[in-house]
């Protein structure tokens, strides 16, 4: 593994993913990105001018933009974090989560085997398995567990996943896939639960809450997600699915809590919404297989990642500020307004 192609790095785990290369390996990166309403560069801005970084703006689903990469900068391992990943618009629209997630993985698929890459990993996650029972905490996600999705970003994720399988076996590609929970840290776009709530807190406006806020989900410092990528990039046999997760399950409403804890905000700021449709109740990952077979584990306990990132974001307003201003708002207001009055 020399020269990885990152696609979606200017997302937010695909940034922080590009640093934790960047600094624990001698990899030459490039990052590729369309820049849609969730990639920003300002992610990258201590790394710009890095020797060992590049910036391509390229759309996966169009070969043409992947193979100029691939050719024109060597690439051997192309790494897939691009996709359209929030939930909640994939209810408000679905095309865009299949063309990008599905049309997109396969795209990158056709490129490795054309080219003869030597490495592909399909950033997944633990959605693909759809929802756990609330009363039976002894259960959680293996790798064996059974393919069951309930909502068109999972449905679309499962769908790649599925692809990838199809040209591994078929084609005998080496692929992996890891299958990572929720995870929380600084750069991630604040339409997603840890950073919406610290955002709106700061703010001093309500933060909304769906449901009766008791969907659990397994929470993982971002950091701790990309040192579990690089693990089974430089350890893992080819073929291989891990699962990735921080043993760290929370209800929503807890999380809510804890922030406003934390910034010194009286819980009266939390406003109860209605619930998303078909809203998941608990994801838990069972993670033993990475930890056994590759010795990963995590860096981060919850007390301290949780705090570092109210920090970061307390002291990075600007770069939240700017991020949900335009597009995010019209979005905010078509997803969330209705449903606080
Ligand atoms: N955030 C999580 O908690 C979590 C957990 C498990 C797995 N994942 C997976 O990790 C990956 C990254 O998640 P994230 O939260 O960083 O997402 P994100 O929405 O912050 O970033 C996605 C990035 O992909 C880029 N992109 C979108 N469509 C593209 C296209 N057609 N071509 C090139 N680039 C495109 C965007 O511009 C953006 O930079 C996703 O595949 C997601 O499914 C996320």
């Amino acid at each position: 593994m020399q020269n990885i192609l990152i696609t979606g790095g200017a997302g937010f785990i695909g940034s922080n993913f590009i640093k934790h290369v960047l600094d624990n390996t001698n990899c030459n990166v490039v990052n590729f990105d369309k820049l849609t309403y969730a990639g920003n560069l300002e992610n990258l801005v201590d790394v710009e001018f890095n020797d060992r970084y590049r910036f391509v703006k390229g759309d996966i689903c169009d070969k043409e933009d992947v193979l100029k990469a691939v050719k024109e900068y060597g690439i051997d391992t192309i790494v897939n974090f691009a996709a359209e990943s929030h939930v909640d618009r994939s209810i408000l629209g679905a095309k865009e989560f299949i063309n990008t997630n599905v049309g997109g993985t396969l795209t990158l698929l056709e490129v490795l085997k054309e080219q003869g890459l030597s490495k592909y990993l399909q950033v997944s996650t633990d959605e693909v398995y759809g929802s756990l029972p609330e009363d039976r905490p002894e259960i959680k996600f293996t790798e064996q567990t059974p393919i069951t999705t309930n909502s068109p970003y999972s449905a679309s994720k499962a769908s790649a996943d599925l692809l990838c399988n199809a040209f591994r076996h078929t084609f005998g590609l080496p692929i992996l896939i890891t299958r990572c929970s929720n995870n929380y840290g600084p750069y991630q776009f604040p339409e997603k639960l840890i950073p919406l709530m610290i955002a709106k807190a700061l703010g001093g406006e309500e933060l909304p809450v769906y449901g009766d806020g008791k969907n659990v989900r397994d929470w993982l410092y971002v950091d701790d997600h990309c040192s579990a990528i690089l693990a089974v990039l430089e350890k893992s046999r080819d073929g291989e699915v891990y699962n990735v997760g921080g043993n760290n399950e929370w209800y929503n409403i807890d999380i809510v809590k804890l922030i406003l804890k934390k910034l010194g905000r009286p819980e009266s700021m939390i406003k109860y919404v209605k619930d998303r449709p078909g809203h998941d109740r608990r994801y838990a990952i069972d993670s033993s297989k990475i930890m056994n077979e590759l010795g990963w584990k995590p860096a981060h306990v919850f007390e301290d990642g949780i705090e570092l990132t109210i920090n970061w974001y307390v002291e990075n307003e600007n770069w939240w500020k700017k991020v949900m201003s335009g597009e995010y708002l019209k979005y905010f207001e078509q997803n969330y307004s209705a449903k606080m009055h």
